[in-house]
């Protein structure tokens, strides 16, 4: 039995985030640069694009680019927001045969021109597909996204629009960029590094966590299988329990 047939596909999650992560080991034992690493790591982008699509998993998270990413050199930095425009032209075609609607999350102001240009593009163009909604988060750090909320919360308060009690869980939920989505319920990560880096830290609380050794340009449609496996066999309690006693 294949890997695929053992996914039991009335118990999908329905949101899957990946915190892609490695490209720049992938690279050094190559003996290439980091941006080589980066270039081949749009296969791995692909090859879970399509998996989730095909499964049927309807939310795709994937941290492209975080907030704390900008640090990088400017040279690393560029070649990142190029691939991002090039590989966005050279998938649009894909999107649109597989009716993947693509969406961000993050701070799209702090993209260079061009980036941000194409990226409003590709999501007017896919706005109405339906199968999967692939979302990217570029310019995004969990703390910033928080931030903006709080922010967005304090103003509205102050001009008498959101009462004090009117602030719970569902309401900091719907002020996050991340507001028209299920909540993730598992979370991958590549490279054997076993921290969140600052991604989606609320919308996680209750997420399953899957680590991989494998560097990302190594991870392949099996190996996206075998963590919604490991997921299926997770026994998820939310606090509660089983037994009575
Ligand atoms: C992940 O790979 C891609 C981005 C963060 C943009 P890295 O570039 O972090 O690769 P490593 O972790 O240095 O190997
Ligand atoms: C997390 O990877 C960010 C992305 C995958 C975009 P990093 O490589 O930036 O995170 P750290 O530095 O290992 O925490
Ligand atoms: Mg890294």
């Amino acid at each position: 039995m294949s890997l695929k047939e053992k996914i039991d596909t009335s118990k999908l999650p329905q949101h899957v985030a990946v915190i892609m992560d490695g490209n720049g080991r992938w690279a050094k034992k190559q003996g290439m640069m980091r941006v080589f690493g980066h270039q081949n790591g749009v296969k791995a982008v692909r090859d879970t694009v399509t998996a989730a699509a095909e499964l049927g998993i309807k939310f795709l998270t994937l941290y492209a680019f975080s907030t704390e990413n900008w640090s990088r050199s400017r040279l690393e930095v560029n070649a990142l927001m190029e691939l991002l425009v090039k590989s966005l032209a050279a998938e649009a075609k894909t999107l649109m045969e597989n009716s993947i609607k693509l969406t961000m999350i993050g701070d799209i102001d702090a993209l260079p021109d061009g980036a941000r240009t194409k990226l409003q593009e590709t999501m007017q163009l896919t706005a109405n597909n339906s199968r999967l909604t692939l979302v990217l988060a570029l310019s995004y750090s969990s703390k910033w996204e928080i931030t903006e909320a709080v922010k967005k919360i304090a103003a509205h308060t102050k001009e008498g629009m959101i009462k004090l009690n009117d602030i719970n869980a569902e309401l900091i939920s719907k002020h996050l960029s991340t507001a028209n989505m299920p909540d993730p319920e598992l979370l991958i990560r590549t490279s054997g590094e076993y921290r969140i880096s600052n991604f989606l830290l609320w919308q996680i609380a209750y997420a399953e966590l899957y680590f991989t050794d494998k560097l990302w340009p190594e991870f392949e449609k099996e190996d996206f299988y075998a963590a919604i496996i490991d997921y299926q066999n997770r026994d998820r309690r939310f606090g509660g329990a089983k037994e009575e006693n």
